[in-house]
């Protein structure tokens, strides 16, 4: 039998808070989202009790899995930030990383067995992110680099479609979730743990936590590179989950439209803020290639991302073609660079992902070491 919302209150009830009050009985909790078996919430508080609240937490997900019929439970632990207050700290167990980074004047501290992580961003939406890191992750993988993938979409995961994801991670000592491997790379989306047909109403802190909790709480192994899919946008919550996550480089997709070019720009100055360097621009959709006759079309106006590119002093990364195959490919989970790896779509993003690596190369001996006060 499904578990009830009811049912969940009913045993979180009997979590005590830091002060002994059910946490049931605080204003800490979130709405709670009970589908198909799989339990998600929140619990939000000061920035300053992050640390007293991590106990907690644990508890609330052991209590929820232990209700008859749950088969998962992801209890994120959030800082709302008061004014004046220091960033919260992700979580305890972060502490344990060994590298910190400073965005903005925050300090995030690594995923212990990572050694990079970059994002890939754009502005704009639906112009071809997340198959460009995915295919970009593959060709990293294909240079003989051990690639993770997470995908940081919370709003519209794509991974579980890219990648033609449908299991479940398992859990690895009740707490700890073992990603999924395919392909070669090693892949964590939230769509593996919430319906797709789901309507999830997330709150800024929500997400951030959620996000927090990919990073640190999924057995990620070693891995040089970490590939992170952001969600759309330069909003708050994408600028957040830009300081947040422990940042190397940030490559920036982009159509050749003005309009495209002006969310590109903003994605660009949004890192820069935070100090994440900007490894470079992809322009997806470059231009038209007729898979039957292979006449060229420039649709979009060819070229406008190397130009940005040239006046924003970031590095061109490539040109990507609007083609039938890529879109096919990529909506079936069949990511080209994998599937047709000797194909011409396979050399341009393999090429893309050695200029990553070598930016990325570049961006680290550049980077300040920076110490953390204990
Ligand atoms: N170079 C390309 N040629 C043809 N189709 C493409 C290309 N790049 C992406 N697409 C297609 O465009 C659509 C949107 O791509 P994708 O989901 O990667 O974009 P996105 O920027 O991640 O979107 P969102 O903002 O929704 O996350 C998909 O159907 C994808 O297959
Ligand atoms: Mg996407």
């Amino acid at each position: 039998m499904a578990p009830t919302k009811e049912q969940v209150l009913d045993s979180l009830a009997k979590v005590p808070s830091p002060d002994g009050t059910p946490i049931t009985a605080t204003r800490a909790l979130s709405d709670i989202v009970v589908t198909d078996g799989k339990v998600f919430f929140s619990i939000s508080v000061d920035a300053a009790e992050v640390q007293r609240w991590e106990s907690v937490r644990k508890r609330a997900e052991e209590a929820v899995r232990a209700v008859p019929g749950v088969q998962s439970a992801l209890v994120a632990l959030t800082a709302e930030r008061k004014s004046g207050a220091a960033t919260a700290r992700p979580s305890p167990a972060a502490a344990a990383g060994p590298r910190p980074a400073r965005h903005g004047g925050e300090t995030t501290v690594g995923v212990p067995g990572v050694e990079s992580i970059i994002a890939v961003a754009s502005g704009k939406g639906g112009i071809g992110k997340s198959t460009t890191a995915v295919n970009v992750a593959l060709g990293l993988s294909a240079l003989g680099l051990k690639v993770g993938i997470l995908d940081a979409d919370i709003y519209g995961p794509s991974l579980p479609k890219l990648l033609a994801i449908k299991e479940r991670p398992q859990t690895l000592g009740g707490t700890r979730l073992k990603p999924i491997s395919r392909y070669g790379l090693t892949v964590m989306s939230i769509g593996f743990l919430i319906d797709e047909e789901t309507p999830m109403i997330w709150r800024g802190p929500m997400v951030i936590s959620a996000l927090t909790q990919m990073l640190r709480e999924v057995e990620w192994g070693t891995l040089d590179v970490m590939v992170v899919d952001m969600p759309p946008g330069t909003g708050d919550a994408q600028l957040t989950m830009a300081q947040q996550v422990p940042l190397k480089g940030a490559v920036i997709v982009s159509t050749p439209q003005d309009l495209a070019l002006i969310d590109a720009r903003r994605g660009i100055a949004m890192f820069k803020r935070v100090n994440v360097p900007v490894l470079g621009i992809v322009e997806n959709m470059s231009y038209y290639l007729c898979p039957q006759c292979g006449t060229r079309a420039d649709i979009f106006g060819y070229g406008g991302a190397r130009r940005e590119a040239e006046q924003q002093g970031v590095p061109f990364l490539g040109e990507v073609p609007l083609h039938m195959t890529i879109r096919e490919t990529s909506d079936a989970g069949l990511p080209v660079v994998a599937t047709e790896p000797d194909g011409p779509h396979a050399v341009i993003y393999r090429d893309i992902a050695a200029k990553v690596r070598d930016q990325l190369a570049g961006a680290t001996r550049a980077a300040p070491k920076i110490v953390i006060e204990a």
